[in-house]
């Protein structure tokens, strides 16, 4: 049964509980609950650091609106484009089982011109956690379009720690005043995006903590809270690539999740959130209130004199709050140029094994330490060069280029040529190329991929359609005996991991930075090894978050086909399944409005609608 994939190969125990879960929920499936939205995408101009621009709100709002739905719920989420270009939203983090026709990225899913509607229609199958959506198209995220995404425990299963009295979404990022179609052009032309204008709290600038460096009357983030009470703030970077150090004043952050995996708490002064990556925290109000404080979230891995503005700065107000925030922000780690105290966070973070996820079964059910690797797959990034007169960057020396036929409409309409599978599974000595170029991978394998970082940024890398379990991360090369410090038992499960690079590196980078060149890395990078077990057909992609590396070309696709027709095959593309590329002739013109809405209006009982809160950017429920 797809649902427990995670099970078919741990214990005989485990087993057992497998087939009495999968019973029961196979009885409950049909009674699974719909939860459905209306997006509308559109400009609205907005002005967070002071400089008046559109941006891309969803419903006029931004960020985003908050999906709120629960595991197992079904979800239909209408998109209407009022753009000025193609559309395509992603859902990062959630598992589409068997569905990647719903997964919003150019290599399977055709984009939704402008006026068009369509809509999303998928089940969030045997997950939990916090996670965030967004444009996936020609660096639209770094306009806007973002918003959260969370799936609450259902009610029988416990969550590992109190309920806490409240729940603050915090969406940070890097911001430029351009928008997404000048940083294209910027791009374009061969250059760099350059150090951002500053980093964004929910669409907001920085609160004004120095008269010098932040201009007045910029709106800023105040999140208002209870003395002694303990809420959960879930913290995402939608930034476009600057990896972000996230902390409150006076107050420690209790680390619980990570995409979807409850960790083992413990608390930290700061933690570092990289683009693409989410985190919840608990916090307690247990300060006396003598004054509000700073939220921070400041770039990491720079020279702090010289990206001072590069920082986001909110509120938090005690309801008995005696004054304002005054003085300076709370510090930054120090150790910017100490690469090795900077990977001990994320080496610290651990899956509580014990704690239930989306199963009642503990997390820790499943040992993927006893499970034998069928491939390994080496990934490595350079930084971006010139390809074919074009800036590219580029994973094992390919620079991706999406197809113009989706890859599995075109398998299943006999398109040949859409794409090949000869992604090669390590760096290969020969000269850089653009090519779409895709992994075969093995269904139901176990693989271990390698992230060699060899660029001169620190990178963030996603799976489509899974998590992974974080093994091992260091400096340098990546050797068969880095092995030997593999975490097998209690690794994070993500969906998106940071892959650092060596801040020797950095240095290097940092001075390309200031003379508007890159030189090109001597020194080792870092890498990062993931594991996955393969149990979801489809075509997946597996990408660098980071914009500006993703535009460029740092990405491929996994493709994992199950021979056998056991009902674990793909699901079959949605009635409303858009046509392009050499198929754009099967497209009908559907009056702008296509057929999934009718099928659900023909239901009715079935469903029950969500009616959206005004403001979701900040969600209070006590
Ligand atoms: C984006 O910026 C460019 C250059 O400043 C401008 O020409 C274009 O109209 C802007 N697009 C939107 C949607 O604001
Ligand atoms: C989200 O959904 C849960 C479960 O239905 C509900 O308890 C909670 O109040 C909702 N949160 C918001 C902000 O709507
Ligand atoms: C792990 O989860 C269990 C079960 O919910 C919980 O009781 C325990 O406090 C958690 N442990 C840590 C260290 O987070
Ligand atoms: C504000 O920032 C400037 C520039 O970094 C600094 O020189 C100044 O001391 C700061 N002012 C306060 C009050 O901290
Ligand atoms: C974390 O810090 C809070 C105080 O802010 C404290 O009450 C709690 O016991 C700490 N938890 C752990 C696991 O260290
Ligand atoms: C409140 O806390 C601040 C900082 O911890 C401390 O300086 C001050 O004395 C405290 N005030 C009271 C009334 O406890
Ligand atoms: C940061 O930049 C400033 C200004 O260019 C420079 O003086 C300082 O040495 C740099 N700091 C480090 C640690 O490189
Ligand atoms: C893993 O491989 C080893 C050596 O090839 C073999 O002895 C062992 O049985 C395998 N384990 C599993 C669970 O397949
Ligand atoms: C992909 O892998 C499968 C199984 O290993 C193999 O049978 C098939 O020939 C491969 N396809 C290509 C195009 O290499
Ligand atoms: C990074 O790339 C350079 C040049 O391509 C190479 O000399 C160096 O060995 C690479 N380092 C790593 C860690 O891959």
């Amino acid at each position: 049964m797809a649902l427990f994939h995670c099970f078919s190969v741990s214990s005989s125990t485990s087993l057992f509980l497998l087939i009495h879960i999968a019973l029961l929920s196979t009885l409950s499936l049909a009674a699974d609950p719909t939860v459905s939205y209306d997006f509308k995408l559109s400009y609205i101009t907005v002005s967070p650091l002071g400089v008046p621009q559109k941006v891309i709100a969803v419903n006029g709002q931004f960020p985003g609106p908050l999906v709120n739905a629960t595991t197992n719920n079904n979800v239909v989420i209408n998109v209407r484009n009022d753009l000025d270009e193609n559309l395509l939203m992603t859902w990062p983090g959630i598992q589409m089982r068997r569905n990647s026709w719903q997964d919003g990225v150019l290599g399977t899913n055709c984009p939704i011109p402008p006026n068009w509607d369509w809509t999303y229609s998928f089940q969030l199958k045997d997950q939990i956690g916090s996670f965030f959506y967004y444009p996936s198209l020609n660096l639209q995220r770094a306009s806007g379009g973002f918003g959260p995404f969370v799936i609450n425990n259902r009610a029988i299963i416990q969550i590992p720690f109190a309920q806490p009295d409240g729940d603050f979404v915090l969406l940070i990022g890097d911001w430029y005043t351009r928008n997404h179609s000048a940083l294209r052009a910027d791009l374009d032309s061969g250059k760099d995006l350059g150090m951002p204008d500053g980093v964004l709290i929910n669409g907001k600038g920085p609160y004004r903590y120095n008269t010098t460096l932040v201009p007045d009357g910029l709106p800023y983030e105040t999140i208002k809270v209870d003395p002694g009470k303990t809420y959960r703030f879930r913290v995402h970077n939608v930034g476009t690539s600057t990896s972000l150090n996230f902390r409150i004043q006076g107050h420690n952050l209790l680390l619980v999740e990570t995409e979807g995996h409850y960790t083992v708490q413990q608390n930290f002064s700061s933690f570092d959130i990289h683009v693409g990556q989410s985190c919840s925290f608990l916090v307690t109000m247990d300060q006396n209130a003598t004054s509000d404080y700073y939220i921070v979230a400041s770039a990491r891995f720079v020279n702090e004199s010289l990206w001072q503005k590069v920082t986001g700065v909110g509120i938090l107000q005690y309801s008995n709050s005696k004054g304002s925030a005054t003085g300076p922000l709370p510090e930054a780690p120090s150790d910017i140029y100490n690469q090795w105290s900077a990977m001990n966070q994320p080496k610290a973070i651990r899956q509580n094994t014990t704690a239930s996820g989306a199963r009642p079964n503990p997390q820790g059910s499943f040992h993927y330490g006893s499970i034998n690797v069928t491939d390994t797959y080496i990934l490595r990034s350079l930084p971006p060069s010139t390809i074919d007169g074009k800036l590219r960057a580029t994973l094992n020396g390919i620079s991706f280029v999406n197809p113009d036929t989706p890859m599995r409409l075109a398998d299943l309409n006999q398109v040949k040529g859409s794409y090949k599978l000869d992604f090669p599974s390590e760096p290969l000595n020969r000269p850089l190329r653009r090519d779409t170029s895709v992994i075969n991978a093995t269904y139901k394998g176990f693989i271990e991929v390698i992230l060699q970082n060899n660029d001169t940024k620190m990178q963030s890398f996603h799976m489509n359609g899974y998590s992974f379990f974080v093994v091992g991360m260091d400096w340098g090369i990546w050797s068969e005996n880095s092995r030997g410090s593999y975490n097998k038992w209690d690794s994070i499960s993500r969906c998106t991991i940071e892959d650092y690079f060596s801040s020797r590196d950095f240095l290097h980078s940092f001075l390309g930075y200031l003379l508007s060149a890159y030189s090109s890395a001597v020194y080792p990078g870092g890498w990062t090894a993931v594991l996955a077990s393969l149990d979801n057909v489809g075509i997946w992609n597996l990408r660098v978050e980071n914009l500006d590396r993703w535009y460029l070309g740092q990405e491929t696709y996994m493709k994992i086909t199950n021979p056998e027709e056991n009902g674990e095959t793909e699901m079959a593309p949605p009635d409303n399944v858009l046509f392009c590329g050499a198929l754009a002739s099967k497209q009908k013109d559907l009056g702008h409005k296509d057929s999934a809405g009718s099928i659900l209006q023909g239901n009715p009982n079935l469903f029950f609608t969500v009616l959206m809160a005004v403001c979701a950017a900040v969600l209070v429920f006590s």
